[in-house]
């Protein structure tokens, strides 16, 4: 029996509502609303709600069952350019009428009875009050009968309908005509009336009341709870005895609710023996807050508009009730200080802030730190992300933000191992839709305790590198990754990690995969090679790199020589197994991706020898076979590995230049021997260069005089033979080109300029002639080398130490056959002598 328009937000805009009839629209006032049906309800966010009877003044009514509204809203008011027109048209059906129907609104009250039904005298006979009925008078009674005509109660502001089926009477609240009664403990506001109708000498009457709840003393407030108390036995309303309530409903905002929705809501609704109980929590769905501001205090209250329907039967009469109350509730206005909550984290470094709780009708404007006025905007560019959340049942909300403590409105102060970090603040807000401004005020402190991050050092010996972390304050959780990788708890264990509440320690061995190398300067491969450790802790990087002076190259004095290849940093590519000795046929004895260790002797792989101022100088190479070195991507790298031998300190221990005989002749003796090949600055061998003086440099065809002699030996048995000589162009004896001067102890055949051995005799430096070889050659150039005399030749012999009492042949017997036979072989490290002449032309 009611219509509801919503209107809005209407912001800060006024809105007029007019009803239009016979094309002439009527502006709606308020006492015209209570007269004729219509109420006017601002709710959540400035939305506007226009209720309206059915039986409206202005509802063009077809026949008690279709009800059409037309209403006209202007919006209007500052900012408005210009007036903001709508025509609303509402038509309803509503068929379901019951005997007696009463509205209860906010301002008014209605009763709408059943003309066909109504008797004014249960004794007498139901007389229909047909169309042709006039009401003429009404009669009121407050309780003392007061009667009226009924132009006069029209002027009174009573409005006064004559339906086809039906007689409508409201009333506002407040009219001097209603009287007030308490019923079940409820002060209730009364209108009781009787309606004369005439027709011609016809005369009848028509009861007709209504009974609203005041506000006051049926409502109760505590800070949470609003309890509505309404009797269900509306006396004033009730004539007979036999009463029966069928239905009890609730709803808000006119329209009813399910049981379902109402628990939803927490709403509540019980009858008991003689009252109707709503109970609606504060801040709940349906309703909504009012903020207001005064003395920059902030008050809010609630608001909602509860509705109860009730259904009764008198048995008697068999008279049907509708009775509905709408009553708009309002809460006292409360103090609501608004409430700043820290959930700052400092750990975080960052303040966060709540600000609450405000009804929804508060915005927060701008944000005021020392020395700025921030908007809400600027603030989120700052990177303050503010924010506005409101609460699930949509009634309330608050405000967060989050400021850094970097930031320069956050001031700090720092004393022994803590920082203060503090952050006054005021939010400056605003109550819409008047745009009343307050504000808020807070100060936030926020201790740190200063961090001092974990530190990481190292050091290393000849075999470990060891890493030393000392523990930052606590919380600093981290990680270490050695090399590339994680320090697992099977690594730990394997690096003796060892800690303690401050510290924690590890040993990472040189052999770990995690070690790597690098070179420093290139100049001197060998003794520059860097051992490295990348380590990283989250909080820092440690690369700890330790010199590597361990001989990469072993010269054991058998004439077994190791090499140890360690694959650079630098060189990924490289594949360590694939290298080899000078001789490709010699690879590693061991690899891994990271190594190759070579073990040879002085004698194969290649070696070559050179012998030094008492010194020998083996020497090979480690390289990639030229078919894989084209393929890398870097230059190609060439690992030389010599070693030096000190003549006068070395065993001679056998040392083969070819097979070992099967039948050697001479037991293999070890003992201190040394051969040394001069060359005499004169033909009667008197006197000698010295070391100092090679190259020495000679014209060609000039003679060069050689000597080669057995230091060391007193044992007369024993003879030195020439084996071969012959000279290169280059210090390496395998060298090509080469020119043969002594083979098998005889002259070279094809020699132009024969070799020629000059005998040896006794005298004060040379006691056991055998021990001595001299011989004699021309200076000579090699045909490469004819346009560049000023090059360097090198003169290689090998000699044979031989058993006079026992000569097999080949050199020892001085044959010059081509007959291979003797000990050669013995004595390895002195077999092979080697000068070097200067050619002049
Ligand atoms: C509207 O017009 C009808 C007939 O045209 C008239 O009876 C009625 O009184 C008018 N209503 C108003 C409110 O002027
Ligand atoms: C509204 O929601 C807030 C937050 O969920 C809650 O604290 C408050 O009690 C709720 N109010 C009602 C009436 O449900
Ligand atoms: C900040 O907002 C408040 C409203 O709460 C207002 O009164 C004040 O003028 C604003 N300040 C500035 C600088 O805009
Ligand atoms: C922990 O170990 C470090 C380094 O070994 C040492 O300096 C420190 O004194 C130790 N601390 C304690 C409490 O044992
Ligand atoms: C030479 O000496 C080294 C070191 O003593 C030894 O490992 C190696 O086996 C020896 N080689 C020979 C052929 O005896
Ligand atoms: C070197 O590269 C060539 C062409 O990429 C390839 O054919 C050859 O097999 C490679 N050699 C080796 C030893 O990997
Ligand atoms: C080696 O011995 C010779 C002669 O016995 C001597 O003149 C020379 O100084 C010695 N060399 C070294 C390096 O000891
Ligand atoms: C001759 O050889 C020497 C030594 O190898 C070298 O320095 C020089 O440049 C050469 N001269 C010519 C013209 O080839």
């Amino acid at each position: 029996n009611m219509l509801r328009v919503d209107v809005g937000p209407l912001g800060g805009w006024h809105l007029d509502v007019a009803a239009v009839i016979n094309n002439s629209a009527v502006l709606i006032t308020p006492t015209l609303a209570c007269q004729c049906g219509f109420s006017m309800n601002t709710g959540q966010l400035g939305n506007t709600m226009i209720y309206a009877s059915l039986q409206n003044c202005f509802a063009q009514n077809v026949d008690d069952m279709t009800f059409t509204t037309i209403l006209n809203l202007r919006l209007y008011g500052s900012g408005k350019v210009e007036d903001e027109l709508h025509q609303v048209v509402k038509t309803c059906h509503y068929t379901l009428w019951a005997s007696r129907e009463i509205v209860c609104d906010g301002s008014y009250m209605e009763a709408s009875e059943c003309r066909a039904n109504s008797v004014t005298d249960p004794r007498r006979a139901k007389v229909p009050i047909d169309a042709g009925f006039r009401i003429t008078t009404l009669v009121f009674f407050t309780p003392e009968e007061r009667v009226m005509k009924v132009a006069e109660a029209q002027r009174s502001g009573y409005g006064i309908a004559n339906t086809p089926t039906r007689l409508v009477l409201r009333s506002s609240k407040a009219s001097p005509e209603t009287y007030s009664q308490t019923v079940a403990g409820v002060p209730m506001t009364v209108l009781k009336t009787s309606i004369i109708f005439e027709k011609k000498w016809l005369v009848t009457r028509l009861d007709a009341a209504a009974a609203c709840p005041a506000l006051e003393g049926s409502v109760f407030f505590t800070e949470n709870t609003i309890s509505w108390f309404l009797p269900w036995h509306i006396d004033p309303l009730i004539s007979s005895g036999h009463f029966q309530l069928l239905e009890v409903h609730m709803g808000v905002a006119g329209e009813r609710l399910d049981p379902a929705e109402m628990a939803a809501r927490q709403y509540s609704l019980t009858v008991n023996e003689m009252h109707v109980v709503v109970e609606i929590p504060v801040g709940a769905v349906g309703g909504h807050f009012k903020s207001r501001v005064q003395d920059n205090q902030y008050f809010s209250s609630y608001m909602i508009e509860p509705m109860v329907e009730l259904l009764w039967v008198e048995d008697a009469m068999q008279e049907d009730t509708k009775y509905k109350v709408l009553l708009p509730i309002t809460t006292p206005m409360w103090r609501q200080p608004p409430q700043v909550i820290d959930n700052t984290v400092p750990e975080e470094r960052r303040f966060k802030v709540l600000l609450g709780h405000f009804g929804s009708d508060v915005f927060l404007a701008n944000i005021t730190f020392p020395g700025e006025v921030m908007s809400v905007a600027d603030c989120n560019v700052r990177g303050f992300n503010v924010l506005e959340h409101v609460y699930p049942n949509g009634t309330s909300k608050f405000f967060t933000l989050e400021v850094p403590f970097t930031d320069r409105v956050v001031l700090q102060m720092s004393e022994v191992g803590l920082t203060t970090y503090s952050l006054h603040l005021t939010f400056g807000l605003l109550v819409l839709p008047e745009y009343a401004p307050f504000s808020h005020t807070a100060y936030l402190d926020a201790k740190l305790v200063d961090v001092a991050p974990p530190s990481i050092s190292g050091s290393c010996d000849h075999q470990n590198f060891y890493i030393l972390v000392k523990y930052g304050t606590p919380g600093f959780n981290f990680q270490t990754i050695v090399g590339k990788q994680m320090l697992t708890s099977s690594l730990a264990q394997q690096y003796n990690l060892m800690e303690n509440g401050t510290h924690l320690s590890f040993a990472v061995p040189f052999s770990s995969p995690s070690v790597v190398f690098e070179v420093r300067s290139a100049c001197n491969y060998d003794e520059r090679l860097t051992r490295k450790l990348h380590l990283l802790c989250v909080f820092s990087e440690l690369s700890l790199a330790c010199n590597y002076f361990t001989t990469l190259t072993e010269c054991f004095p058998n004439g077994t020589m190791t090499a140890l290849a360690v694959k650079l940093e630098a060189v990924h590519s490289l594949n360590p197994s694939q290298l080899t000795l000078r001789d490709p046929t010699c690879g590693p004895s061991y690899s891994d991706d990271r190594y190759a260790y070579f073990v040879f002797t002085g004698n194969s792989c290649g070696t070559t020898r050179r012998f030094l101022a008492n010194m020998m100088l083996y020497e090979n190479e480690i390289s990639l076979p030229d078919d894989l070195e084209m393929n890398l991507s870097h230059a190609p790298s060439r690992l030389k590995v010599s070693c030096y031998y000190d003549v006068n300190k070395t065993h001679a221990v056998a040392f083969h230049t070819r097979p070992r005989r099967s039948k050697p002749y001479a037991d293999n003796a070890k003992g201190e021997l040394q051969v040394k090949m001069r060359i005499a600055s004169d033909k009667f061998y008197s006197m000698f260069h010295s070391l100092e003086d090679y190259p020495i440099a000679k014209f060609l065809l000039q003679p060069v005089y050689f000597e080669v002699e057995l230091i060391g030996s007193t044992n007369p048995e024993v003879s030195l033979e020439m084996e071969n000589c012959w000279a290169t162009l280059d210090s390496d004896r395998m060298s090509l080109p080469r020119w043969n001067l002594i083979i098998n102890g005889c002259p070279n055949p094809l020699d132009p300029h024969q070799v020629i051995f000059h005998p040896v005799l006794a005298d004060d430096r040379v006691r056991y002639p055998s021990h001595f070889k001299r011989f004699e050659i021309q200076m000579f150039a090699f045909a490469e080398d004819k346009d560049n005399l000023s090059q360097q030749a090198f003169v290689h012999c090998d000699i044979v130490i031989c058993d006079t009492r026992n000569p097999q042949g080949g050199p020892c017997n001085r044959l010059c056959s081509n007959q291979e036979n003797g000990i050669k072989g013995m004595l390895s490290h002195f077999l092979v002598m080697e000068t070097n002449v200067f050619k002049q032309s």
